[in-house]
């Protein structure tokens, strides 16, 4: 992706904090190890080489242990944090040669941020924490009550507006964080761990809001977590940080089905791949796929190559009609009967191909029959069964095994 057409663009960023960061970033130049530099010049090394591109409405996860350089990561965005060498981009505009001014409109005008301890004002009613922002901005006092009451009501919290934050429990906190951050509706938010102080219940339901509201306000999103089920449930993409090094970047299937190096597999390895996988990364049972109008012939010659007991059938779009039995089609060999179209067609279970595998196992049921995976255009994109199932499972633990010897 060109990075005009990136919402948010890292290139070759680098963070050293300490006495002489200069020195610092000679030492890295020469290989040095994080803690040679640390030991020798008291220079810490907070983000080393980073680079990615986040596209408009994405959500895209950065996570790590604690001392990853992930909050340093965030906050070099908008230059909260000076980064020490490397190039940062906001829709294609250059940040880092940004003065002063350019960077306080940037960050008025872009940009929300949520943090881990909401960060709000406790003597401040909840409508004056939301409308904090708009209120700096000199927007009168009526324009920002009419956009606060809306934020608050998208993030639930109608009828809420005149308590304290001590009123409220953790959970709507931070839904007020959140209705802060978007009162001014920035096209980038940036969320440093904002579920991470909550109870792990009030946490699912926090993390199904953000969804929720991803859908209806398509916002980009950069995303900070330790939690990998966290990041697997929200992120279009994943980039994995270690010590201060992003070591891999990819859609959740591909981390855990494909993970870079020992580190991310062993994050990785608890990881249940059923909840992962889809029904599209399984749907390569050995069962024939075949038009109807093609011929009794060449169905019996590609299914006597394969155990199946049946062909699943589709007209001539590809759109699913059904599954053809092999002892039709045996019969049917040598009576002068051309096409499959004649022959009966029966029933067969379809799933769309974004299931889960885990949703999978039950609609096998008991009589073996195969599942056709259908796209959603209702087009056949295969068929899975149970030994496909589990073979797409199996080949992800082994890949595992391997990385972690
Ligand atoms: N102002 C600072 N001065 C010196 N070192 C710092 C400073 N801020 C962060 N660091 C160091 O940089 C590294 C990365 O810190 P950072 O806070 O970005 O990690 P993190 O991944 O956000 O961790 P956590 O999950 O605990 O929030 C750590 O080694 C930290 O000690
Ligand atoms: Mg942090």
């Amino acid at each position: 992706m060109e990075i005009e057409d990136c919402a948010i663009s890292l290139r070759n960023l680098y963070k050293v904090f300490g006495p002489d960061p200069a020195e610092g970033m000679e030492m890295i130049s020469r290989g040095d190890t994080k803690d040679e530099i640390l030991e020798s010049t008291g220079n810490t090394v907070g983000v080393q080489d980073a680079s990615f591109d986040v596209e408009p409405q994405e959500i895209f996860i950065v996570m790590g242990l604690s001392g990853s350089g992930k909050s340093t990561l965030l906050r070099c965005v908008i230059r909260l944090i000076e980064p020490t060498d490397g190039q940062i981009y906001l829709d294609g505009d250059n940040v880092t040669d940004m003065d002063g001014g350019q960077l306080r409109q940037l960050r008025r005008e872009k940009t929300g941020m949520v943090f881990q301890q909401f960060a709000l004002f406790p003597h401040r009613k909840v409508i004056d924490n939301v409308a904090y922002g708009l209120e700096i901005q000199g927007v009168s006092r009526q324009e920002r009550y009419r956009l606060s009451e809306e934020m608050l009501d998208t993030v639930g919290l109608s009828g809420w507006e005149d308590y304290y934050p001590s009123n409220l429990s953790g959970g709507m906190q931070q839904r007020v964080g959140l209705a802060r951050a978007l009162v001014h509706d920035p096209s980038i938010m940036l969320l440093d761990e904002p579920f991470s102080a909550l109870d792990p219940l009030i946490r699912r339901d926090m993390q199904r809001e953000l969804l929720d509201l991803q859908k209806r306000l398509n916002k980009t999103m950069l995303f900070i977590t330790h939690d990998l089920d966290e990041a697997l449930r929200l992120g279009d993409r994943i980039a994995i940080m270690n010590e201060g090094e992003i070591v891999q970047i990819g859609t959740a299937k591909q981390i855990v089905t494909e993970p870079a190096d020992d580190y991310v597999a062993s994050f990785v390895q608890d990881i249940d791949r059923a909840k992962i996988l889809t029904a599209r990364d399984v749907a390569t049972a050995e069962v024939p796929m075949l038009s109807q109008q093609d011929s009794v012939s060449s169905a019996w010659q590609k299914l006597s190559q394969t155990d199946a007991f049946c062909v699943v059938v589709t007209d001539d779009q590809r759109r699913l009609l059904g599954m053809v039995y092999s002892h039709d089609i045996r019969a049917n060999m040598d009576n002068g009967t051309v096409s499959l179209e004649p022959l009966p067609v029966h029933e067969i279970e379809s799933v769309s191909s974004e299931r889960s595998v885990e949703d999978l196992f039950p609609l096998l049921g008991a009589n073996s029959h195969p599942l056709a995976v259908t796209d959603s255009d209702g087009r056949l994109a295969g068929v899975a069964d149970a030994s496909s199932l589990v073979n797409g499972l199996v080949k992800g633990e082994e890949r595992q095994t391997v990385a972690s010897q």
